[in-house]
């Protein structure tokens, strides 16, 4: 079948950019024409300083762990990977993105971690027509009115990972809640994913704060929490922001006396640096360190021996960004041009995710089970299945 995606060249991509137009055209035959020689580029835009450090680092590391376990070549052509800090700073992501795919000619982009810097991402990934896996960022609108044949998440959408915790609120007789969430795309619509499971089965949110991203001053809010006394507080942080978080939560004596729950990036990857404010915290997400699936327990082991450290949830998108990028390769023999071949065989490919078995939707947005989880000694422990092969509603996408 041919697609739009096969009558995208690199001239026409490099034209709308207004680089480089006749010294590009001629090194792409010279690609191709070596073939199986040259390297696949894949460039990485992730935050690798600021708030989101750690869950840059951690994407990069397990994408290159699921490279080297296929032997550092994909579809018989060695990996070139080219990493940009995005400094999750949505002002920067159209020319980082243009610096990638215009003067880095990558195959592939990957990234990023922020909603924000998404959005920039995907737009100019939509025009191009390059292949852009996105191992974290959730913002609803890529795998929604953004949506395009070239466009992956390994992730989930804002709306999946809280929107399981309304059920569990209601069933132990939570209604009143407060929401508490960094005040840009990630946190409004995870908010939103939450309040689609609560409030139309009963549920009341007594009050909405939002904290401008990436600040941490917490305090005002942490005493207006305090006098409303609710019975839980549903909160979007992640990264250094959780961190802070959890341990003013705990400060303020709050920790016992009212319930924090969220999407499991509260206590993704941090646990360590939260110490005992992490405790029997609860949150839902689609990993859990404890899930006992072969593919999990052998991938924390490779990611312990590869790097010293545990391996958390961005670690898990990280790695499944690697090997879908591997079943689009290995599918076209590394001819990176046989586009539609390839997105035909990312779209059906059967992922070994340490996180379980997951399906791509036709909107190219991971459908898979939510687990409620509580902090024990550190670990995200699995409680429960919350939600089975949850799918993101997906509006307004008509790929
Ligand atoms: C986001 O901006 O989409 C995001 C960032 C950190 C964790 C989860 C989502």
């Amino acid at each position: 079948m041919k697609t739009k995606f096969d009558n995208i060249s690199r001239r026409r991509t490099l034209g709308m950019l207004g680089v480089g137009v006749v010294a590009a055209a001629t090194a792409l035959p010279a690609r191709f024409a070596i073939g199986g020689k040259a390297k696949v580029r894949i460039g990485t835009l992730l935050p690798y300083s600021g708030t989101y450090t750690r869950l840059g680092q951690s994407i990069t590391n397990a994408m290159e762990l699921a490279f080297a376990q296929a032997g550092g070549k994909l579809g018989g052509r060695a990996i070139e990977l080219i990493k940009i800090d995005s400094e999750a700073k949505p002002p920067k992501a159209a020319d980082l993105t243009n610096k990638l795919i215009g003067r880095e000619k990558v195959d592939f982009i990957v990234g990023p971690v922020h909603s924000g810097v998404a959005m920039g991402m995907a737009k100019i990934a939509r025009e191009e027509g390059t292949m852009m896996i996105v191992p974290n960022a959730g913002a609803n609108q890529v795998t929604g009115p953004f949506c395009a044949p070239n466009i992956f998440r390994t992730s989930f959408s804002n709306w999946q990972p809280g929107h399981p915790m309304g059920k569990v609120l209601l069933d132990e007789g939570k209604k009143n809640v407060v929401l508490c969430y960094w005040a840009y795309g990630a946190g409004k619509q995870s908010a939103q994913g939450f309040k689609d499971g609560f409030v139309p089965h009963g549920g009341n949110v007594i009050k909405e704060i939002g904290i401008p991203f990436p600040k941490v001053e917490f305090q005002s809010a942490l005493t207006e929490i305090a006098s409303i006394k609710p019975d839980a507080v549903y909160v979007f942080f992640a990264g250094g922001g959780a961190v802070k978080f959890v341990k003013d939560w705990a400060a303020a004596g709050l920790k016992g006396k009212i319930e924090l729950v969220g999407p499991g990036f509260l206590t993704e990857g941090v646990t360590k640096a939260q110490g005992a404010a992490a405790e029997g915290i609860r949150t839902t997400l689609h990993y859990a360190d404890t899930l006992d699936y072969p593919a999990n327990v052998t991938f924390r082991a490779a990611y312990r021996k590869a790097y010293g450290k545990g391996a958390d949830v961005y670690g898990v998108q990280g790695f499944d960004a690697g090997q879908l990028i591997r079943a689009g390769l290995e599918a076209v023999g590394g001819d990176t041009g046989a586009k539609a071949d390839m997105i035909k065989a990312m779209e059906g490919a059967s992922i070994d995710s340490p996180r379980g078995k997951w399906t791509m939707s036709s909107a190219h947005n991971p459908v898979q089970n939510f687990y409620l989880r509580e902090v024990k000694n550190g670990v995200n422990e699995v409680v429960k299945l919350a939600m089975e092969n949850l799918s993101d509603p997906a509006k307004g996408c008509t790929m």
